[in-house]
């Protein structure tokens, strides 16, 4: 198969044709030895199916002697797993805090993987620019998820009698709804009178660019504001971002975006896209760790909100008076006697990095520094590729699993490829999450479940391999029809073993 020539398709919004030998494991540990693709596995820390079920921690060395086989690892869209960069970007830290302490804020140790604790949110920023399509300038490493789209309605939600409505999707995460809904009353309004959720197509679980665009001009009088998923969590729908933006503004509607399950997965262009303002989190694709810090994206036209309606904080202000603590005009006339006084005169960092409020974690910052230096051995374009053909791979074999068992599941993500990014929501027929789930833990796989009856598969393209994909659905036939005792010869892929 030329693999190229098929991401092109995918790329195209075609489907693969694939050769009649890609359901064996052959072909897929073909695909995975192909380096014209990205293979970054080495980078990581791939949990064995022993460590799976430990109920201690032990040290590295210890887990790879005792059981070298790998688990199938999908659930990169809840928690990436850890880059083994991680430990010493970790220790970095903790030896210049050792070494410097305070001293760490501005010295940067001779080869240390990090810069001074000051500039470690610059620094990401930067790092991130290209996964995000941004100017460094426009991208602030701060807080987490939620607290950020607090802050970015803060500052772009000015409801006012007749446009005070927000539109979200159907079933968001309830976070996002729930920051929605305290946005609308903390301006002294009913939620559910100002929020308009936009529905999935009929008979669908996704929502069409059409739909949604004929829903904006519908109540383009109303809408104060859009905030939307870049890709829908449940759905695993990757909405067109551009066009919907678009849309927004031609109606005058500022529009902002949760890129929580979109961020290191697929290629955004926020700035060329003139995104007002996203936000994301950066432990899911990201592999930043669990709760780790967050980003956003304030559009360059924006970036005097925080000068006009943005919360201030010390950190939001401009870095070369950071230290001054010159919050007074008159301070500096009165020696020696306290002075109390409000006439403090905030000089916003222009750009995004205004939005800061307070001094950001280093730990926090140092592990998304670890993951960061992993992307920058590859590119987003080139991760996407080897994501659009893994997806695709998943969904194939899936697909011929259908043929077989044709009642189990359906897939409700989109099949074209352009609408997707890693993930394929597979909803199961009533009653067999909880078998499935159990037999998947059993067989050393990681993936996400939901109820009532979705598994999230998300072979993630910096770790997984082709291979990982073809193991699972080795392992999902057989959960899927546990009942049924046919030899391996009759079952398809598995036949090749
Ligand atoms: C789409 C979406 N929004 C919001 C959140 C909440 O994120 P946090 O707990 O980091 O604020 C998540 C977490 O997974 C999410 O997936």
């Amino acid at each position: 198969m030329d693999v190229q020539r098929e991401i092109k398709a995918l790329r195209g919004g075609e489907s693969v044709q694939w050769p009649h030998h890609a359901d064996t494991v052959a072909f897929a540990e073909s695909l995975d030895a192909d380096n014209t693709l990205v293979n970054l596995r080495d980078e990581f820390v791939i949990p064995s199916k022993a460590d799976l079920k430990r109920g201690n921690v032990v040290g590295e060395e210890t887990r790879a002697q005792d059981d070298t086989s790998a688990s199938i690892y999908f659930c990169g869209n809840s928690l990436g797993l850890r880059p083994k960069a991680t430990s010493r970007y970790l220790s970095d830290y903790l030896q210049t805090w050792s070494t410097i302490a305070v001293g760490g804020h501005f010295t940067q140790l001779e080869n240390s993987s990090l810069g001074p604790f000051q500039d470690m949110a610059a620094d990401c920023s930067k790092n991130s620019a290209d996964l995000f399509g941004a100017l460094p300038e426009e991208i602030v490493i701060m807080n987490t998820l939620t607290v950020n789209l607090h802050l970015m309605m803060a500052a772009f939600y000015r409801p006012t009698e007749k446009k005070h409505k927000i539109m979200l999707e159907w079933r968001p995460f309830p976070s996002d709804w729930y920051a929605v809904e305290s946005q609308i009353e903390w301006h002294g309004r009913i939620a559910k009178d100002s929020m308009l959720p936009v529905q999935p197509d009929e008979g669908t679980y996704t929502m069409s660019t059409s739909h949604i665009v004929s829903l904006i001009d519908k109540h383009a009088d109303e809408l104060a504001l859009i905030l939307l998923p870049g890709i829908q969590y449940y759905s695993g729908q990757l909405l067109d971002i551009q066009t919907i933006t678009q849309h927004a503004h031609a109606r005058g509607i500022t529009i902002g975006w949760d890129l929580a399950h979109a961020a290191g997965n697929v290629e955004l262009k926020l700035h060329d896209w003139d995104v007002d303002f996203a936000c994301w989190c950066t432990y899911k694709y990201m592999n930043a760790g669990a709760g780790a810090i967050a980003g956003a994206f304030i559009h360059e036209k924006h970036g005097d909100v925080v000068q006009n309606r943005g919360l201030k904080g010390w950190y939001g202000g401009d870095k070369s008076a950071r230290f001054l603590m010159d919050n007074s005009q008159s301070s500096r006339h009165v020696r020696h006697r306290v002075q109390l006084t409000t006439s403090a005169e905030f000089v916003p960092t222009p750009g995004a990095q205004g939005f800061q409020l307070s001094n950001p974690s280093a730990v926090d910052l140092t592990c998304l520094s670890a993951t960061l230096s992993v992307f920058n051995k590859t590119s987003i374009r080139a991760l996407r590729s080897k994501s659009l053909l893994l997806t695709a791979y998943a969904e194939y074999l899936l697909k011929q699993m259908l043929d077989r068992t044709p009642d189990a599941f359906e897939i409700i993500t989109p099949a074209d490829p352009l609408q997707r990014g890693a993930q394929l929501s597979v909803l199961l027929r009533e009653g067999l999450l909880d078998p499935v789930s159990t037999a998947l833990v059993d067989a050393g796989v990681v993936c996400d479940k939901r109820k009532p009856g979705i598994i999230r598969v998300a072979p993630a393209p910096l770790y997984n391999t082709f291979s990982d994909v073809w193991h699972f659905m080795e392992i999902f036939e057989q959960a899927v029809r546990p009942s049924q005792k046919e030899p391996r010869a009759q079952m398809g892929y598995a036949a090749q073993l």
